[in-house]
């Protein structure tokens, strides 16, 4: 029996110890993961197993006795007689047995139906402190085994930061019997760490108010993300370099906080690359958005701490991706402003020049979005991208059009556009792409200025094609909506409420697809 412990690199993974300040955003909770060839001699007392079912079917095999295997079968034949519990503990083989419906929600891919059934069996094992659970993943594919390691994690997650008591989790020791797939598996269960470091690093970003996260602890954050995350480099510019070198789009939503706007652009060059492309990410960063001027309803104000969604995953994935050592240039790009309202404020009606030498005039200063993405995406031009993804927490039309589950996002190259549904699809991330209709082009256009900040009635693909106006030339380039799948009002899959984490995950993979491709 080889047992071979990855606790050990976790734990050096988890660096929030090290690092003296931001711990509490900074902080990844390390998940105890044994993977192991065989099952170990019972060597743990109230261990449990998971028996995860599809249907009437086991989807994983278990090693049982002719008589533990009769009774499995009994328990998924009686599952047709009436409803049978998810997660129900039954004995088998004289052994505690959690058994697991792996198909139990609709709509997912199979991927995400195990990610879910992870989930939902480290919730339960918490809940009844039972301290190791074994799983038999013998016989599972590398990506079963991968979606199943990050429904786990997602289970460990938890923001308590803002509660008087917090309570720990209950540590879950999980022993996974991997038959040859040891070596396999522990490779992959160290990136789904860093992947899901990432994941918690958007999320505690994104859940941080407004109050706790300005533009310049986002930049603090940051700096202290690229002092320890070897090959990372961050270049910072204050109002007053922004001013100087032309970011008026940025400026322009920014002025009116006391809470001063940076826009941050992260570097990370691999020693090795096998691809010539130079991947930029762009994300809306705006701390908290009231409407400025043009002020939003109070219902819908609150959730606004979470618009600088963009740019936390912006940052959360070039972290993963540095630390993954992926072997292609990628760059974020942060544009970080609080759009609030004070005697500097933007009025409705004044016109600025952006980067790209484009005028606007802003016509509803709670299209705000786009006005500091403008200037995002001449920067990312600046910098030599041959590939830019936007994203951003862009429209109300959006939720309205795919809610919260599917992420709309528009593109001007098919070849890009496939590998965003790809990788989404990878990573249990829903997107659909989007026209950017020309037909609405007209309606962007401005009686004194180049253009407005608002266009026709659809209203998610007139801020994209706003944004395509300032997209530098022969550049593949992709817009992703995230405004309905970045935060959610009540549960949805592996989030009890608040930021999703949507988007990071995609992102890495398609960094990965990238530069695998060539
Ligand atoms: N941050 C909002 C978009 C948003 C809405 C994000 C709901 C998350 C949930 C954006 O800045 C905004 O206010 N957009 C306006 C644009 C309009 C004034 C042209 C909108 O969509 O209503
Ligand atoms: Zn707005
Ligand atoms: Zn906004």
């Amino acid at each position: 029996m080889i047992i071979i412990a990855i606790i050990k690199q976790k734990k050096r993974l988890c660096t929030a110890k090290t690092r003296p300040e931001h711990t509490f955003i900074l902080n990844f909770r390390c998940m105890k993961l044994n993977i192991i060839s065989s099952e170990s001699a019972k060597a743990q007392e109230n261990k449990a197993y998971a028996l995860f079912f599809v249907k009437q079917s086991v989807q994983f095999s278990k090693v049982l006795t002719e008589a533990g295997s009769a009774q499995v079968e009994s328990v998924l034949e009686g599952m047709k007689d009436g409803p049978f519990e998810d997660l129900e503990l039954l004995e088998i083989d004289g052994d505690n047995t959690l058994f697991v419906d792996a198909a139990k929600e609709r709509g997912l891919s199979n991927l995400d139906h195990l990610r879910m059934a992870a989930y939902r069996l480290a919730g339960r094992a918490m809940k009844k402190q039972i301290p190791c659970v074994s799983i038999f993943l013998a016989d599972a594919a590398d990506e079963q085994f991968k979606a199943i390691v990050h429904g786990l994690h997602y289970a460990n997650y938890k923001f308590d930061a803002y509660k008087s008591k917090q309570k720990p989790n209950f540590q879950v020791t999980y022993e996974i019997i991997a038959g040859e797939h040891v070596a396999a598996f522990k490779k992959i269960a160290e990136e789904v760490a860093v992947e899901q470091k990432a994941v918690t690093l958007a999320k505690n970003l994104i859940n941080t108010c407004a109050a706790d996260l300005y533009p310049a602890e986002f930049v603090e954050n940051a700096k202290t993300i690229a002092k320890y995350t070897p090959g990372l480099s961050i270049k910072v510019r204050d109002m007053k370099q922004l001013e100087k070198e032309g970011f008026m789009g940025h400026v322009t939503v920014g002025k009116g906080s006391s809470r001063e706007p940076y826009m941050i652009t992260l570097d990370y060059k691999p020693a090795k690359r096998t691809s010539k492309d130079h991947l930029v990410i762009v994300g809306k960063g705006l701390t908290f958005d009231t409407g400025g001027l043009c002020l939003k309803p109070p219902k819908s104000m609150p959730e606004m701490i979470s618009d600088m969604s963009g740019a936390a995953t912006a940052l959360a994935a070039i972290q993963a991706i540095a630390t993954l050592k992926l072997p292609i240039h990628v760059s974020a790009v942060c544009c970080l402003a609080e759009n609030a309202i004070g005697n500097k404020s933007v009025l409705p009606g004044d016109i600025f020049k952006a980067k790209n030498g484009k005028t606007v005039m802003v016509d509803n200063t709670d299209a705000e979005g786009r006005l500091v993405l403008s200037d995002g995406l001449a920067e990312a031009g600046e910098i030599g991208a041959t590939h830019i993804v936007d994203l951003a927490t862009l429209t109300g039309a959006m939720v309205r059009a795919l809610g919260y589950a599917v992420a709309g996002f528009f593109s001007n190259d098919d070849d890009l556009g496939l590998k965003v549904i790809n990788c989404g699809e990878a990573c249990c991330e829903k997107f659909w792409s989007m026209p950017l209709e020309e037909e609405y082009a007209d309606a962007l256009k401005d009686k004194f200025a180049d253009l407005k900040n608002t266009g026709s009635d659809a209203g998610a693909i007139s801020a994209a094609l706003f944004l395509q106006e300032f997209v530098p030339e022969n550049t593949a380039w992709a817009h992703w909506d995230i405004a309905g799948t970045a935060f959610v009002d009540k549960k949805w899959k592996y989030t009890e409420y608040g930021a999703t984490g949507f988007g990071v995950q995609t992102l890495i993979e398609l960094a990965r697809e990238m530069s695998s491709a060539e």
